[in-house]
């Protein structure tokens, strides 16, 4: 046990804790009527996420209502690009727009000002430590550079990111050079995050799953590897998660081709092969987020499932991707208990 018994660290560190210690992506949102309550009062979703004293408010929601075992920064993964001035904004009903970059604007990229532009970000992860019961794990996170990258090229998201894999074909060079720019501008940031006393991080690759073999190879694995190398020369004992959403049988070498203490793991992932990559290292996942909106029998079966395959090795409990705002907190209340009774 790490002395301050924070048990995702733990599984971080390769230990196996029974119950699996559980938190659960976008655990702060939209399903929870507190979190619409303080976003109502916000103004914007950027607001919200440049707001220490609100954004500290909402990442604690989930922490006081289910006690997880660790809290994430509340912000997003798309701070990146606005703080490079790209007029991001989110409109509701519409998912996040920015304006489209070319290769004119990737060329004229420049890290001047981002680290003033994050600074509240960096203030909300300084007092969530400081209001974090000790036994919650803070995690920081950040987007991977060909996720932020796909909504920077197409200025909104879109069904399979085309846009940016014609991109990458037309430009390979731009495409490599913004894919690097952010890798380097992501790891400064995490560095900032562990700094003010995140106590791990993940990478979010959420749309590493439209990517060919070579082009996870080069577009995903590679740029995210140079982010970790970046954090862990800086801070070695930095404790990270990778998350390539949808990489399928490509994630059988990814936490060692990419340096990472454990990956995540979406519903998709047969559970077979879960455990073979957990021989490895660590795994965090990967409950399908319908089987909680569903809730009774089909949520049972799933964390079963997970639980009876996972649960003797290295197991960070989670949902295979973020939980839907359709979702019912009670739901989210018989997960957290199912899950504890394990063991
Ligand atoms: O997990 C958490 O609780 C921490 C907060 C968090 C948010 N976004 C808050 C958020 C995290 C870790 C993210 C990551 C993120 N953001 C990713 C990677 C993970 C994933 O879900 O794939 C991506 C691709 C984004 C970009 C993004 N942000 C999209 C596509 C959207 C719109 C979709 C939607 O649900 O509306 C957002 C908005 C967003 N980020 C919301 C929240 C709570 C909803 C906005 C609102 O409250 O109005």
């Amino acid at each position: 046990m790490s002395d301050l018994n924070r048990k995702v660290l733990d599984v971080l560190n390769g230990k196996t804790v029974t119950p699996p210690p559980i938190w659960l992506m976008r655990q702060a949102g939209r399903y929870l009527p507190e979190y619409r309550a303080t976003r109502a009062h916000a103004g914007s979703f950027l607001d919200l996420c440049y707001s220490p004293e609100l954004a500290t408010e909402v990442t604690l929601q989930p922490i006081r209502r289910y006690g997880f075992d660790a809290a994430i920064l509340f912000s997003d993964i798309l701070v990146i690009p606005d703080a490079l001035n790209r007029n991001v904004r989110f409109t509701e009903g519409h998912g996040p727009q920015m304006d489209p970059i070319d290769e004119s604007g990737i060329a004229a990229l420049s890290p001047e000002g981002i680290t003033e532009h994050l600074k509240p970000v960096i203030e909300t992860v300084s007092r969530l430590r400081r209001e974090l019961p000790t036994e919650t794990t803070l995690l920081g996170f950040c987007g991977a550079p060909w996720t932020v990258a796909t909504y920077m090229i197409a200025g909104h998201g879109t069904p399979d990111q085309a846009p940016a894999r014609l991109f990458a074909y037309q430009y390979p060079e731009a495409f490599l050079r913004l894919l690097d720019f952010l890798a380097d501008v992501s790891a400064d940031y995490l560095v900032s995050q562990i700094d003010a006393g995140a106590d791990a991080v993940q990478i979010f690759d959420s749309w590493a799953g439209v990517l060919g073999e070579v082009e996870f190879e080069k577009f995903s694995v590679r740029p995210v590897a140079r982010m970790i190398a970046s954090v862990r020369a800086r801070r070695p004992k930095a404790k990270i998660i990778a998350f390539a959403k949808g990489a399928g049988i490509l994630l059988k070498n990814y936490r060692q081709a990419t340096g990472a203490d454990a990956i995540g793991l979406d519903w998709s992932v047969p559970l077979s092969f879960a455990a073979e990559l957990q021989k490895d290292g660590p795994v965090q996942g990967n409950l399908d987020p319908m089987r909680v909106v569903a809730g009774g029998r089909s949520l049972d079966e799933g964390i079963d499932a997970i639980l009876q395959v996972l649960g003797q090795g290295p197991l960070i409990f989670n949902l295979g991707h973020g939980i839907t705002p359709q979702a019912d907190p009670e739901h989210v209340s018989d997960l957290v208990r199912r899950v504890r009774s394990f063991g």
